[in-house]
């Protein structure tokens, strides 16, 4: 696909910027704004010729369907039809790190190019207050992937999204680093019962708890069943090693709970030193470009434990170590 890129990209800061965002989005326009997760590339959801745009800037496949970001839960129902076990898990967790994926409903204004011609929508309700003022002033849902060159790691600041898209959007709204640091968890709540499409912001636990029944487990990291999760997603430059004991003269080290502190290194980054799995989800895309440019021939992960943020964690680490070209 031609990628455009030599569109006079504006950065603009947020708050100040929103209004100038918005009527960016309404003329057609592309602009990357933060979300509690990763910033997101958006474009009015209701146009096929905006979205289009999106693809175009990241060079994505154009079958991977985009998540719908609204302003409220009744927003979203405009665009989904939800059961009882979607309102739940909208009530419990937006605004918030989780997209749900629901049956159209009759009244979607999303286009068919942003879902990818599927029965189904992605929707959120980020937890952002640059995200959500951006929705409230252009008041149409708005499709959004993450703001990052297709294969390449999610952008947790306005300078990851300028190395990746300058030329190739009309705005970066600038709102510092994100929070959560990993994308949203996607539950499907479709007739077939509800199911994990993708670890992230929220929890496994938190929604089984509000769920009060175990999703089923996938196999095969999600690589199937969320359209377009390509299984090297995430990847860095340099080749990624997993589950790490010792370190190499030659290798960079992507660490957790200083695990392989005083190993031989290029160049060592510890996600948490205090083996907090929030902090280690927040510092991980950053840590991985960093790493990335470290002039290293690798990097080295040390484990990471499985629980809680750490599935999210170890999706992403384990999308970045797969083998690429997939
Ligand atoms: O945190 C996030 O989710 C960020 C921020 C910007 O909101 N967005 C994000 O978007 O990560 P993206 O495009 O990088 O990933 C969206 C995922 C894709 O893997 C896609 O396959 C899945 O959502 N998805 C969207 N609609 C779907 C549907 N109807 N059925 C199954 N999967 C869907
Ligand atoms: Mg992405």
């Amino acid at each position: 696909m031609q990628l455009p890129s030599n569109i006079d990209t504006r950065h603009l800061s947020a708050p100040a910027g929103l209004s100038e965002a918005a009527r960016a989005l309404a003329a057609g326009g592309l602009v990357a704004f933060p979300t509690e997760t990763v910033y997101g590339l958006g474009a009015d959801a209701t146009s096929g010729e905006a979205v289009a745009r999106i693809y175009a800037a990241k060079g994505r496949p154009s079958f991977n369907p985009l998540i719908a970001h609204v302003a409220d839960l009744a927003a979203a129902e405009r665009e989904g039809i939800f059961n009882a076990e979607a309102r739940a898990l909208a009530l419990a967790f937006w605004p918030g790190p989780l997209t749900l994926v629901a049956p159209v409903a009759p009244t979607c204004t999303v286009s068919a190019l942003a879902r990818a011609g599927l029965g189904s929508i992605g929707l959120r309700v980020p937890a952002h207050p640059i995200a959500l003022a951006l929705l409230e002033a252009f008041g149409k849902p708005v499709a959004a992937p993450s703001a990052n060159r297709s294969g390449r790691v999610s952008p947790t600041c306005a300078d990851h999204v300028a190395e990746d898209l300058a030329g190739r959007v009309d705005v970066i709204l600038d709102g510092g680093a994100t929070q959560v640091g990993v994308e949203s968890t996607i539950v499907a709540c479709l007739p077939d019962g509800p199911r994990l499409l993708r670890p992230g912001g929220v929890t496994r636990e938190a929604i089984e708890a509000v769920l009060g029944r175990a999703l089923p487990r996938e196999e095969g990291a999600g690589a199937v069943i969320a359209p377009g999760m390509l299984q090297s997603h995430y990847a860095p430059h340099c080749a990624v090693e997993l589950e790490a004991r010792k370190g190499h003269p030659d290798a960079a080290i992507l660490d957790f709970h200083g695990q392989l502190a005083g190993e031989p290194c290029v160049a060592r980054l510890d996600l948490s030193e205090r083996g907090d799995l929030m902090e280690a989800a927040a510092r991980l895309f950053d840590a991985l470009r960093r790493l990335d440019e470290s002039g290293a021939a690798r990097i080295l992960v040390a484990p990471v434990p499985m629980a809680g943020l750490g599935e999210a964690i170890n999706d992403r680490l384990a999308r970045a170590a797969a083998p690429r070209g997939l």
